[in-house]
């Protein structure tokens, strides 16, 4: 781990805003330690992730600590205020809902500690408390999925039921958004029903199994939007014991792009993912190098790609590419 120095005046005089944050001295990755407080193992993308993590922070020499929080805030700050004990070089915080984070993100801050958040926002309010976040552009996820059913059921009535993320998840909120805004003006598509099955393969399959009893049988169902694939995985389980047909009697679309997504597709079962990258830690690791070794700040948000998946991409090709990758 490094030593730090006080942020020097002249820097503001030099118009160099370091956001209240100290100066870091020149440290090589190798001299880092890195704690992430990650969510848990919910789906495949988030396993992916924390495998990832992993093997970015090796490739970079860089020791990182990961404490899994089972899904639990109240973890997620216990492992945010063990770190800040053992006085790691930076934090790394997937934040399981986006509200809550003032007070703990503050003694990090106190003690000079630079947060990164990973894959999920905090409210606004929390701004001046993290150094940087590396996520997609969630709302724009949902915007793509509602986008394509729009276009690909053309002027059909379209009843859609949808699978919400964790509530509360800067995620789920977003996804849930975007879609409304890529649906609108589009009165034969509507949302019909809406719940959340939790990012998980077992609460989407329960969740659609009650969607498809209080919709009779599933027959008005024209399209499931899921704020994940494996929440899909579950759905589409659910609706072959209904006996419906996914991917061409219902229409499915989804976001993170797993592996298991490409093969429901290149068995016809699924229609189309919006991709979420795994790899959010090596952009943060580059971003905290820099600030450890030269004082960088790095832009406040550093954008992943979201690019969309179909079956004309070939899927079982994708799912080749992407098996081996920890998901
Ligand atoms: O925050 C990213 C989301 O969390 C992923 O889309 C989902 O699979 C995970 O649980």
């Amino acid at each position: 781990m490094t030593a730090r120095t006080p942020v020097l005046s002249c820097l503001t005089a030099l118009g160099l805003s370091l956001a209240a944050m100290s100066l870091p001295t020149a440290a090589s990755a190798a001299d880092l330690t890195v704690g992430f407080s990650q969510i848990g193992s919910e789906s495949g993308w988030r396993a992916a992730e924390t495998t990832v993590s992993k093997a970015e922070a090796e490739k970079r020499g860089i020791t990182l600590k990961i404490a899994d929080a089972q899904q639990k805030q109240e973890n997620q700050i216990k492992a945010i205020r063990s770190f800040i004990a053992q006085g790691v070089d930076a934090i790394f915080l997937a934040p399981v809902v986006s509200t809550g984070w003032e007070t703990v993100l503050q003694e990090a801050k106190e003690a000079e500690i630079p947060v990164v958040l990973l894959d999920r926002d905090i409210d606004p309010s929390g701004k001046e408390l993290y150094l940087t976040a590396v996520t997609s552009d969630s709302v724009h996820e949902g915007r793509v999925a509602g986008e394509w059913l729009v276009k690909t059921v053309g002027d059909k009535t379209c009843n859609v039921v949808e699978l919400q993320g964790t509530v509360g998840a800067s995620v789920a909120t977003n996804r849930k958004k975007g879609f409304e805004e890529g649906i609108a003006g589009h009165p034969n598509v509507t949302i019909v029903r809406s719940q959340t099955g939790d990012f998980t393969r077992a609460k989407g399959k329960e969740v659609m199994e009650s969607f498809i009893k209080a919709e009779g049988g599933g027959k008005s169902i024209c399209a499931v939007y899921a704020h994940n694939d494996d929440m899909m995985v579950g759905a589409i389980q659910a609706m072959k014991e209904a006996g419906l047909k996914p991917g061409s009697e219902v229409l499915t679309v989804s976001i993170d792009a797993v592996p298991d997504i490409f093969k429901a597709m290149a068995a016809g079962e699924a229609n189309a993912t919006v991709e979420l990258t795994p790899n959010m830690a090596g952009p943060a690791f580059d971003a905290i190098v820099a600030y450890k070794d030269n004082g960088t700040v790095p832009p406040k948000w550093i954008q992943t790609e979201s690019k969309l998946y179909t079956a004309a991409d070939d899927p079982m090709a994708v799912y080749e590419s992407k098996k081996d990758l920890g998901y």
